[in-house]
């Protein structure tokens, strides 16, 4: 018989592209961006569920590079759903503790929209609760070149920690967990650098029907994970014993 998992085996930090929405509203004869309002519920309803189970990080993925390629009318749809999510959820968040971050390109959006970003942040700045990142104009390959230019800019060596320190995405450890929603099993541009040694897991839910049992699947099957970093199933045996003791 397997042993049993551990209590402590929450992933400390998750992170999550949450995909699916498009198809979420297809398949109801809705526009996609229902589908995409749809996900900010789902997004509130994981959130809480992450708090509520000791989450420390919460990294999700909500525009991407390469979502400016999308129809005119379905970007700006998710711009003004940003926009009103920022209004909306922000008191919100502050009351439970959370710390938010953006994550991304910021030269690359509106005036506005960068002002609202840097407010959020400022007002959950002295939370200590979970830290929320979302991952906003954000690819993996802009984050790792923008943090190279910044080293060459200050004629640093590009090594792997001083890269690993310039990245947007530098605050607090790599993802233990990385789950996609909405059946494709591919990474999108999403962390590339932080995934190096995440979990990955792929659920059929779209986003918006992710909930709370999906969540706890996601956690089981991380539970019976065995993470060995490159070193052998004995060694990481080993080396639990001796912390156990
Ligand atoms: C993910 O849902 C949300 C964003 C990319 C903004 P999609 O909009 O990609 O949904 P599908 O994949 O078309 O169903
Ligand atoms: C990834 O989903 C981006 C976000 C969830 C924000 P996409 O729907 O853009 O990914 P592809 O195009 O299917 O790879
Ligand atoms: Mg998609």
């Amino acid at each position: 018989m397997a042993d049993a998992p551990s209590l402590n085996t929450v992933p400390h930090h998750v992170a999550i592209v949450m995909d699916g929405n498009g198809r979420w509203a297809k398949r109801r004869l809705m526009p996609r961006i229902a589908g995409h309002r749809q996900g900010v519920e789902s997004l509130r309803r994981c959130i809480r569920a992450c708090v509520k189970r000791g989450v420390g990080v919460l990294t999700v993925f909500a525009f991407s590079s390469e979502n400016w390629g999308r129809p005119q009318d379905e970007v700006s749809g998710l711009m003004e759903l940003m926009g009103k999510a920022l209004v909306r959820e922000v008191p919100e968040l502050k009351e439970a503790g959370i710390r938010l971050h953006f994550v991304g390109d910021r030269q690359g959006l509106p005036e506005r929209m960068r002002q609202s970003l840097t407010q959020a942040e400022a007002a959950t700045a002295d939370n200590r609760g979970m830290v929320l990142n979302v991952c906003f104009n954000y690819g993996g390959r802009w984050d790792i070149a923008q943090a190279a230019a910044q080293l060459a800019a200050r004629g640093e060596p590009i090594t792997e920690s001083a890269l690993d320190r310039a990245l947007a995405l530098s605050h607090g450890p790599d993802p233990d967990l990385l789950i996609r929603t909405g059946g494709e099993q591919r990474i999108s541009n999403f962390l590339l650098w932080q995934c190096a040694y995440s979990e990955l897991y792929f659920s059929d839910r779209l986003w918006p029907d992710f909930d709370e049992a999906a969540l706890d699947e996601a956690f089981a099957a991380f539970a019976e994970r065995e993470r060995r970093f490159g070193k052998t199933s004995e060694q990481v045996a080993a080396a639990s014993r001796a912390v156990a003791h």
